[in-house]
Order: C-alpha cells, then sequence, then structure tokens
C-alpha cells in the first residue's frame, strides 16, 4: 500500500501528488502510467507518471479532480495510504533525436507531455513546447516546461497570460512562420488533439498523440480501452496510451468516453449525498 508523501494544489482542481513507490520509480519511462485505487471498493483509474525520483523511491502525479475517484485522492493527505499502486503501465514514449520536436499539453495535459518533453531534450532534441490553458490561473508547469525547452509559448484562451486563443492556433502559426518541425507530441482534450492532427497533417509532420480512454483492468483483458487507430483496434492500455494522431478515429474515442456519463454523475452524486450526511 502506496503511502502519500506529498500533496499540493496546483490549481482550484490540479493536485500533485508524490507517492511511494520504489519499483515503480526504478523502471518508469517517459509516456507510462499508474493505475491506483484509492480504497478495497474503489474504482481503478489511470494516472501519468509525471516524474520520479529513484533515490528517494517516489513517484509524481498530477490530476484533475473531475468525478468519484479523484475527488476521494483529493480528499486523502501525506501519511495516508492508497489500497492500491499498480505500474508502470503502457508502452513508453519513443524518444529519438527526431531534430526538432514540439511538445503541445492542452490543460492537465501539461502534466503528462512534461516527462516526454524532458525525455525529449535529455536526447539531444532542439524542444518547442506549446502550453495552454483557459485562463492564467489554472495554467500549470510553466517553471518546469520552460526548463525543460529550448522555447517556450504560453497560451491562454482568454488572453490573460501569454498569446490569446488555443495552443493550435500557436502551432499553426508556427509552422507558417516557416520552422522546420520534424516530430509533434500532442497532450489534452480530445477537441485539442484532434485539431493539432489536423494541422500537421497537411504537412506530414508525424504526430503522437496520448489517448485516455475509460481504463478498467489496464492489462489488455477487459477491452475497455479499445480505440481504433488506422481502422485497427488497438488496446490503448497495452497498445499505448501514445498513437500516430493522423490514423486515430477521434469520433469514436469521443463516443466511448461518454458511454458511462450517466454512471459516472450517478455516482458523484451518491458520494456528495454520503459526505453530506444525507
Ligand atoms: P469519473 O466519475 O470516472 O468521470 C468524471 C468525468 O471525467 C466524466 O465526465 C468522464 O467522462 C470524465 N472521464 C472519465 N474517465 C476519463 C478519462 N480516462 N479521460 C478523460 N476523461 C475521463 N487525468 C489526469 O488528471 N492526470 C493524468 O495524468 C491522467 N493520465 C491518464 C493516463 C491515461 C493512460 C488515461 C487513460 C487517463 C488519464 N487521465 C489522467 C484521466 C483520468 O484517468 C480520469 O480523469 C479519471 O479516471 C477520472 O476518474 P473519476 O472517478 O474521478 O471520474
Ligand atoms: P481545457 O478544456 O481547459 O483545455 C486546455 C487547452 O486545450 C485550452 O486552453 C486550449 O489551448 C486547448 N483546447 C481545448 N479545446 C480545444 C479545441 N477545441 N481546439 C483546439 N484547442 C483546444 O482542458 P482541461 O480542462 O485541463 O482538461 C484537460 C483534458 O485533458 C481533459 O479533457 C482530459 O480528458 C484530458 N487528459 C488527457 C490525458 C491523456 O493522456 N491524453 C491525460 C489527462 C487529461
Ligand atoms: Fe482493459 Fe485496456 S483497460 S484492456
Amino acid at each position: 500500500m502506496a503511502a502519500i508523501l506529498e500533496k499540493k494544489y496546483l490549481s482550484s482542481n490540479v493536485v500533485e501528488m508524490v507517492l511511494e513507490a520504489p519499483h515503480i520509480a526504478a523502471t518508469r519511462r517517459a509516456g507510462q502510467f499508474v493505475v491506483l485505487m484509492t480504497d478495497e471498493k474503489g474504482e481503478r483509474i489511470p494516472l501519468t507518471i509525471v516524474d520520479s525520483d529513484t533515490r528517494k523511491g517516489t513517484v509524481t502525479i498530477i490530476y484533475q479532480v473531475v468525478g468519484k475517484t479523484t475527488t476521494c485522492l483529493a480528499d486523502m493527505n501525506p501519511g495516508d495510504r492508497l489500497y492500491s499502486l499498480l505500474g508502470p503501465l503502457g508502452r513508453p514514449t519513443e524518444i529519438k533525436n527526431f531534430g526538432t520536436a514540439v511538445c503541445v499539453g492542452g490543460g492537465v495535459g501539461i502534466g503528462v507531455v512534461y516527462p516526454i518533453a524532458r525525455a525529449l531534450k535529455e536526447t539531444g532534441n532542439r524542444v518547442i513546447s506549446i502550453i495552454g490553458a483557459r485562463t492564467r490561473d489554472i495554467l500549470i508547469l510553466e517553471e518546469a516546461m520552460s526548463k525543460t525547452s529550448d522555447r517556450l509559448v504560453v497560451a491562454t484562451d482568454d488572453g490573460s497570460y501569454g498569446v490569446k486563443g488555443f495552443v493550435s492556433q500557436v502551432l499553426q502559426d508556427l509552422i507558417d512562420s516557416g520552422e522546420e518541425i520534424n516530430h509533434v507530441f500532442a497532450v489534452g482534450p480530445v477537441p485539442m488533439m484532434r485539431v493539432i492532427c489536423e494541422v500537421t497533417r497537411p504537412h506530414e509532420i508525424e504526430t503522437v498523440v496520448s489517448l485516455n480512454p475509460i481504463m478498467v483492468d489496464a492489462t489488455g483483458m477487459c477491452g475497455a480501452c479499445r480505440v481504433s487507430v488506422g481502422n485497427a483496434t488497438k488496446l490503448a492500455c497495452v497498445d499505448g496510451p501514445e498513437f500516430d494522431g493522423h490514423q486515430v478515429d477521434f469520433d469514436l474515442l469521443t463516443n466511448r468516453l461518454r458511454m458511462y456519463y450517466r454512471e459516472e454523475k450517478e455516482s458523484m452524486e451518491d458520494f456528495r449525498c454520503r459526505c453530506d450526511g444525507k
């Protein structure tokens, strides 16, 4: 049972936690994730390993509080122990010297793209990062992304900080300016990843996206995380979570993510009622 060692709010509903996990810290690579359970009856949820420290035997996760399990997790504190923590899972990111690599992170997706940007920089790539949030107050990891990038562009939807607009427009402007880009990694909301792929497609720039379908066992047995890539069915937990974005069926992913919306809402409402003692 992994102990929670540190907890910090990066914005009003995004939490960073450092967990005791020496075995995971020793072998994890960029792009991989853990599956955790807060308690015995809880759901298993996948979260990306944002960072690790092999000396201390710790891993760092960053998550947005969106439903029942992330709410339960955010209620836990240093000293508490998770019911279970499994990992590292998923295929690591393919890291090599591409030349100039652009890392695009939208919202909490910045936490997922950060370890990729770091690994790319350590491998000698010229890293340009584009990170975006709806407003300045919910932008995360600006300093960390700046340290790991040769160039960082920040965008906010409302223009409260950096460039006004979506990260996809920043990428479009970069391409239009004649910047030579050899590879793009994009992580964030599904509509964002879809648009990024449409921006790079005409220029034939290889674009990798990290998919976030609902996962159950995360070992390739249940089929819950199936996605369609190049008309072939893939399991995001064992074949991914990263795929060639130009081949992904984003409509199917969007529909499958909505599949349990009613149940997720009921579960959250039931949880809130129990917390309120109703
Ligand atoms: P639920 O009650 O299950 O859902 C609440 C809301 O969130 C619903 O609207 C639902 O449609 C939506 N939702 C549920 N599951 C997902 C999902 N997989 N992706 C997107 N939306 C979802 N989130 C982070 O904040 N940080 C991460 O580093 C991170 N890494 C991930 C890595 C992988 C490989 C995958 C598959 C997902 C990752 N996610 C990450 C998403 C995270 O797993 C979900 O937000 C979480 O499972 C929601 O659980 P919940 O019980 O709190 O919410
Ligand atoms: P958000 O809705 O606030 O969007 C963040 C940024 O993404 C925006 O500021 C904008 O720059 C860009 N964006 C959003 N919609 C866009 C569109 N239609 N076209 C172009 N760009 C767009 O994001 P959030 O609330 O922080 O949510 C983060 C999302 O990341 C969630 O939907 C979650 O499912 C997803 N996520 C994905 C993974 C993964 O592994 N792929 C992991 C964690 C979270
Ligand atoms: Fe069950 Fe991927 S989560 S097969």
